[in-house]
């Protein structure tokens, strides 16, 4: 038995926001230095930034890029990392016990967002610090000129403002693992004095307010109400975290990943919604799904690492095909809900589990999760449509049942380009796939159907084989004389089908 879709331009979810492709830079294991930056390469340009991953940024798409953490922001102090490169200090950076040359600060990754063509989104640290260097941050970043922080900033030769839009008030501040930890009320309170104090400055900013690191953490949802309960009128967004891996050999649950994110996101609309209904606000608080992305965290020894290493290789997780579908499926999961989830990030962006590998003085590749992403920010655009897909389920031992099927179709008015965007999440079935379009303009062919399938779905990119797993097209899939669309979709596959 098969699935099917009805798609109705009349049904819309709401736009696609190029800051839903987001992605992070932290200052942690090999993201920045010899990832972003590495002044010794062949590819580097003038201010050190590797040329190689640049172009691998813009073919991404990312549309945002998060810095600088990450649990790294909570033990940071920006003024270390701005002015002249020899005072700048090399700090123990606490949170990955690792050395922190400061090479990289605020104004040379504002820089490189502005030629690779990002928004960027900085978080303040609200572990270690408070308000005043908050604020102080803020004004050193926004204001043209005329003030201490801003002059400072002409001196250390920016002379024009970064217009920095976007701010996150700390980061997990709900984790006991977290420099600076905090009780909500602690946290709440903090956020919105620091965000007040920081809007004083720039009202025209935007702020994310922390949530729980996870929808596992025991304070779950009550660390949401009472942190809203004190920041409500101060916060645009609200921040969400997710990584999803597979374990004990239960491939079936890690496929069905998505439908956790589903049910995360649901829980804490509802839970923003409530702080709303208390505070008989007017203002609608959306979600910053900051961080998400698969990472095999069991494998990570963490804390008890006790060197303290300059730039040490932490957490870089090869990505196979079945994390790639994965990685697709939780794209088409955050776009289905493009009406209140307004930012997401995949985490992070070079080498910590990221999208994109490089090597120090060697070259660059992009891993199996590159693809799906950077096809989705290419083509999915417009306006997210409402479906309701009907087919088989499948039982996992996790999640309970989930449909075989996750889809989600975008609609682009201007070009008249549909796309959709569907994971099969049967291991072993192919599954037949009607779309039956309703009330769309004028009639429709099939540009092509691509995916990620192969069969060896543990299959990898690595430095010796950059493109062993790339998108590949799937013959046999047609427009009928009624004007349906019908595919196939391989068995475990994530799969891009382009309509104009
Ligand atoms: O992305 C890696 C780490 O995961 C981040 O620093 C932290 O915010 C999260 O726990």
């Amino acid at each position: 038995a098969g699935a099917r879709l009805v798609i109705d331009p009349d049904f819309a979810v709401g736009p696609v926001d190029p800051r839903l492709y987001g992605t992070f830079v932290e200052h942690m294991g090999r993201c920045v230095y010899t990832g972003i930056y590495e002044p010794g390469h062949p590819t580097a340009d003038a201010a050190g930034f590797r040329g190689d991953v640049a172009r691998l940024v813009r073919e991404l798409g990312t549309g945002l890029v998060r810095y600088p953490g990450g649990n790294f922001v909570s033990g940071y102090h920006w003024e270390d990392g701005v002015g002249p490169f020899a005072d700048r200090p090399r700090r123990l950076d606490p949170a990955w016990r690792s050395i922190e040359t400061n090479q990289v600060g605020t104004n040379e990754f504002l820089g490189w967002s502005r030629e690779v063509g990002v928004e960027p989104m900085l978080a303040v640290n609200l572990g270690t610090r408070g308000i005043d260097p908050a604020r102080a941050l803020v004004e050193y970043c926004n204001v043209p000129g005329g003030t201490a922080w801003s002059d400072l900033r002409v001196r250390h030769g920016v002379p024009e403002p970064h217009d920095v839009r976007l701010w996150c008030l700390g980061n997990e501040m709900d984790g006991p693992w977290q420099t600076g930890h905090k009780t909500a009320t602690e946290y709440g309170r903090l956020a919105a004095q620091a965000g007040k104090a920081m809007r004083q400055v720039d009202p025209s900013i935007e702020l994310v307010l922390c949530g729980s690191s996870n929808a596992e953490m025991p304070t779950f949802g009550s660390w949401e109400a009472e942190a809203l309960r004190h920041a409500y009128d101060e916060v645009d967004h609200l921040s969400l975290h997710a990584y999803y891996e597979e374990k004990g050999g239960d491939q079936a649950s890690f496929l069905a990943s998505g439908a956790h994110m589903d049910a995360y996101i649901a829980d804490v609309v509802a839970t923003a919604d409530h702080a709303r209904a208390v505070r008989r606000a007017r203002k609608r608080v959306t979600l910053s799904f900051d961080e998400w992305n698969v990472w095999y965290a069991d494998r990570f020894p963490g804390e008890r690492r006790l060197d303290l290493a300059e730039t040490p290789r932490l957490i870089e997780d090869t990505y196979s095909v079945t994390d790639a579908v994965v990685v697709g499926d939780l794209l088409i999961t955050l776009l289905r809900h493009a009406d209140r989830v307004a930012i997401a990030c995949l985490a992070q962006l070079v080498n910590v589990i990221g999208p994109i590998r490089s090597e120090p003085d060697g070259p660059s590749w992009r891993q199996a999760t590159f693809h799906p992403f950077a096809l989705t920010a290419r083509y999915a655009r417009g306006t997210v449509l409402c479906t309701e897909p009907t087919g088989p389920w499948i039982e996992t031992a996790r999640y309970g049942e989930v449909e075989t099927l996750d889809a989600v179709v975008t609609w682009d008015e201007e070009s008249g380009d549909l796309t959709v965007l569907a994971v099969n999440r049967d291991q072993r079935e192919a599954l037949p796939l009607r779309v039956v379009p309703r009330g769309l303009p004028g009639t429709y062919r099939m540009v092509e159907h691509l995916a990620i399938a192969d069969p060896d779905p543990d299959a990898t990119n690595t430095r010796e084989r950059p493109d062993r797993v790339i998108p590949r097209r799937i013959e046999g899939g047609e427009v009928t004389g009624e004007g349906e669309l019908t595919v196939e979709l391989p068995a475990l596959s994530w799969n891009l089908v382009r309509l104009t």
